[in-house]
């Protein structure tokens, strides 16, 4: 019978604040004496407060550096602290969408994810630990509040006696402990998730519609936890060829690259899609949740449109076909391209802060159905987090029902509805001082008798500090973010970020609409926008940078 053993610490962490998607730190600050079994033990208290009566906890992963030390751990943590039911992925791997979908369909209390996303990993790079609650989403303010609050003044936890499990076979095992039984369980993380995709895409067409026109299609799961998701969907039922599918082994370290499917860190797959051999692309990131969508010859879908698109050409996926859609979705950054479709077609949109907990409400009150942020999430009511190859199953549907490329989708669109021109710009690895700074220039433009500069010729009418009330529950957020907002509609928006892991990255959204120049140049366009950030956040002076990090 193994033991249970109360553990007293010493003083408290104080940096155990979640943020816009749980607690990420660098694996160096969670290899710290007891600091993450002082935040797992606030996790399983705020668990057991929440529902006293559901047992059954799920443990996933994105297979990143020090997943291996810290699975075992919550094993014994969760056991010491009255859980019955583990839920563990085969290897500890279990991408977020997947692990949305198990928790949903199982009835879990909820999930401990392992993952900081598309952050590096190895002993160098960076560690996250999430917990999603009961309906499959990353738990919402409140729940991480009280998480935090737990953390400030931590004294103990509770672990069992090391136990001997083996997480590399799918299978059964019963602890005798002295609370009585639990059981581990190890699952196939990427079945129950497959079988969701197949209830909801029309896989044997799109399999039929590659084959009859000979297209061939590639996926780049960055070395994360997609890629056995990959074999299995693209491989086993499209029927793509293995070689086509890349890093798709996933490791540690990300085999030493950032996991961050955009124009810069799956540089490679642009590099392949642009030499004209594919017809459709599609990048992942490390725990499966974002996607890049690239066409022939190398063609961006930015995700701001690509949800526009999914939006706009609903009755090409059959999940949508002859139900109520109920509306769209989208964070305040992401563009109103989205808001177009919505207006022609007549549904209801939202705007929420950044980070998909948001959505979760909406969805559940059945207020949307389908929702999206442009930092390369889409998703819909299927689960609650943004799923990578639902996006990508999204648009090989579209593909397979218009039989046309990706660029002609997007140019008729645009046709359509107007373009969203749109850009990013991160400022990463600030200081927190010089962050702060850059903020508070900004906000001095909130001041009711401030005057606004122009966007380049275009008057600017309004800077607003932007809180958001949810209008199912009434939780409101705060600060998330100015938004300077033009005569014809462009904005410019700053923000923090809430997923580093030390010191500041400023990100600068900028947005131009047009019904008119839709083939324009969007670095021209955006020009005077760029000029406008630059002067009223003065950030080449508080930063001391000439030049943005990242530009996607
Ligand atoms: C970033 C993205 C946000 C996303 C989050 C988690 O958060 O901007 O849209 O939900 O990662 O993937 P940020 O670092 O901006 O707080
Ligand atoms: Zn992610």
């Amino acid at each position: 019978m193994t033991k249970t053993n109360r553990v007293v610490t010493e003083t408290p962490y104080l940096d155990q604040k979640p943020g816009t998607s749980g607690l990420r730190k660098p694996v160096k600050t969670v290899q710290q004496v007891h600091y993450t079994e002082k935040f797992i033990q606030s996790i399983l208290e705020t668990v057991c407060e929440l529902d006293p009566s559901n047992r059954k906890l799920l443990i996933g992963g994105d297979g990143r550096y020090y997943n291996n030390v810290v699975i075992p751990l919550i094993v014994r943590m969760a056991a010491a602290n009255g859980f019955k039911e583990l839920i563990i992925g085969k290897k500890g791997l279990f991408s977020t969408p997947a692990c949305s979908a198990y928790i949903r369909t199982h009835k879990c209390v909820g999930g401990i994810i392992l993952t900081a996303s598309h952050n590096p990993g190895g002993p160098d790079g960076d560690f996250g630990i999430k917990y999603n609650v009961a309906n499959g989403g990353p738990a919402p303010d409140n729940v991480t509040n009280a998480i935090f609050q737990k953390t400030k003044t931590r004294s103990f936890y509770n672990i069992l006696d090391p136990v001997d499990i083996s997480i590399s076979k799918i299978g059964r095992t019963v602890l005798e402990t002295d609370q009585g039984q639990v059981v581990v369980e190890v699952v196939d993380g990427v079945a129950c998730h497959e079988e969701l995709l197949g209830t909801i895409f029309d896989l044997p067409k799109i399999k039929d519609y590659l084959l009859q026109n000979n297209l061939c299609i590639t996926a780049d799961a960055m070395a994360g936890v997609m890629g056995s998701t990959v074999h299995r969907i693209f491989g086993d039922i499209l029927g793509v060829d293995s070689s086509h599918l890349i890093r798709c082994t996933p490791l540690p370290d990300f085999g030493g690259s950032h996991p961050d499917p955009n124009l810069v860190y799956a540089a490679e797959l642009v590099t392949t899609m642009e030499s004209g051999k594919y017809e459709f692309g599609v990048a992942f990131d490390g725990d499966g949740d974002r996607n890049m969508i690239l066409g022939k010859n190398g063609f961006f879908v930015s995700p701001s449109d690509s949800l526009a698109v999914i939006t706009a050409n609903l009755d090409c996926i059959p999940y949508f076909v002859g139900k109520t859609f109920a509306g769209v979705g989208r964070s305040l950054p992401t563009s109103g391209a989205v808001d177009q479709v919505a207006k022609k077609l007549g549904f209801a949109i939202y705007e929420t802060p950044t980070g998909w907990k948001y959505f979760g409400s909406l969805m559940d009150a059945d207020m949307i159905s389908l929702c999206g942020e442009e930092s390369f999430g889409t998703g819909s009511n299927h689960i609650r987090e943004k799923d990578g190859i639902w996006a990508a199953l999204a648009w090989l549907s579209i593909l397979a029902s218009r039989q046309c490329s990706v660029e002609e989708i997007i140019r008729s669109h645009w046709k359509e509805y107007g373009r969203h021109f749109y850009c990013r710009h991160d400022y990463e690895a600030l200081t927190t001082e010089q962050g702060a700074a850059v903020m508070a220039a900004v906000n001095n433009y909130t001041a009711p008798d401030c005057s606004l500069p122009a966007m380049g010729v275009t008057e600017v009418i309004s800077c607003v500090n932007f809180s958001y009330t949810d209008p199912v529950n009434g939780d409101r957020a705060l600060n998330q973010g100015f938004v300077f907002t033009s005569v014809t509609g462009s904005r410019v928006i700053f923000r923090l970020s809430g997923t580093g892991s030390s010191g500041a990255t400023i990100r600068i959204y900028l947005e131009y609409y047009s019904t008119s120049e839709v083939d324009g140049n969007a670095q021209e366009i955006l020009s005077p926008l760029v000029e406008f950030a630059l002067l009223v956040s003065d950030i080449r002076a508080l930063s001391g940078r000439e030049a943005p990090t990242v530009i996607t």
